[in-house]
């Protein structure tokens, strides 16, 4: 055969593999609901699962504040721009230097994953998919029910700190936060399941003091504080003191992943003024109501239900974004 007829052939056969590789991709796209799926990796890089899960078992043994963090790490990153680590990149007036974000933490065990998921297969697991992987793990380390995690998600290419307005508040009403839900397609009850997920984690006094002293101008606390509770909430904050320490927003289960967060919303024991306003308001607290006492394995399950959910908002897929060889930098 001569030589050209033969780079013809391998040209030819080049093509129709594009072709074909073309179209199975596209076909995987509608096969998924052009979203997420469970299993994505499972044959390009079966290990991601464990890989995650050990940086971040190894992170938070040796410091707990981190399992809070990671999982904080992924509301924040999907509220944004969806669920593509936005949240990651760094750079002058990108989401991580707003003030909503500024005291995110667990950015370096995404970086140790993705490391370590670099030398193992390259250039196939988004960041924005170990982001929700490490959520997950955060929440199986402190004691909270498994799920299974779609995923297939691309890692985005804007980040923009004035974009974090959307963010939930500290203080905002239950009509901000049920619109601020609504509008990531989320209901009243996932709200009410997903700020479940301050079961974990800590405020800083900066967050909460208003209410404990002289609260909208009454010279006294908010009303929806218990007045047994507190003389403890002043003693961790007294006024005018250090605005930086933090306090669990489940008292007496900062490190534990479990319903008691509820219980302590109805006995007038939310911390900051958003959560408190769960229990006071009536179409949030019914839903309260149903994860409080003996309803903790309820909360378990609806919550690993409500973060799939959450975990699909504005995902980007097939040929959006791309996969970062970084978690900090666009390609
Ligand atoms: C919440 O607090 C921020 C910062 O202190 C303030 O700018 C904002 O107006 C407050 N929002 C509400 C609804 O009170």
């Amino acid at each position: 055969m001569e030589l050209s007829s033969l780079n013809k052939m391998v040209a030819l056969l080049v093509l129709l593999l594009a072709t074909l590789t073309t179209l199975s991709l596209a076909q995987g796209n509608r096969g998924s609901g052009g979203g997420t799926r469970v299993g994505f990796y499972s044959s390009t890089c079966p290990r991601v699962e464990s890989i995650v899960q050990s940086a971040v078992q190894s992170a938070v043994r040796a410091n707990p504040t981190i399992a809070p963090g990671l999982l904080r790490m992924f509301f924040h990153d999907c509220f944004v721009n969806g669920c593509d680590a936005s949240i990651l990149l760094q750079g002058p007036s990108t989401e991580r230097t707003a003030g909503p974000n500024s005291l995110l933490r667990g950015f370096e065990v995404i970086d140790a994953a993705k490391t370590q998921l670099e030398t193992t297969c390259p250039g196939v697991v988004s960041c924005a998919d170990i982001v929700a992987l490490a959520a997950r793990d955060s929440v199986v380390l402190t004691g909270g029910r498994s799920w299974q995690v779609p995923l297939g998600r691309r890692d985005g290419l804007v980040s923009q700190a004035s974009d974090t307005a959307n963010l939930p508040a500290f203080n905002d009403s239950i009509t901000t936060q049920i619109s601020k839900f609504d509008n990531k397609g989320l209901n009243i009850q996932d709200l009410v399941t997903l700020v479940g997920g301050h079961t974990i984690g800590t405020a800083a006094c900066a967050l909460f003091s208003y209410r404990l002293y002289n609260f909208q101008n009454t010279n006294g606390p908010d009303p929806d504080i218990n007045p047994s509770f507190l003389p403890q909430l002043r003693a961790l904050c007294p006024n005018g003191g250090d605005r930086s320490r933090r306090v669990a927003l489940d008292t007496g289960s900062e490190n534990s992943f479990g319903n008691s967060f509820y219980d302590n919303l109805r006995n007038g024991r939310g911390v900051i003024e958003s959560d408190a306003k769960l229990w006071s308001d009536r179409r949030t607290q019914r839903f309260v109501q149903g994860f409080m006492g003996q309803s903790g394995s309820r909360f378990n399950a609806e919550f690993g239900r409500a973060m799939v959910k959450m975990g699909n908002i504005e995902v980007k897929t097939g040929g959006q974004g791309e996969i970062r060889r970084v978690c900090t930098a666009r390609n």
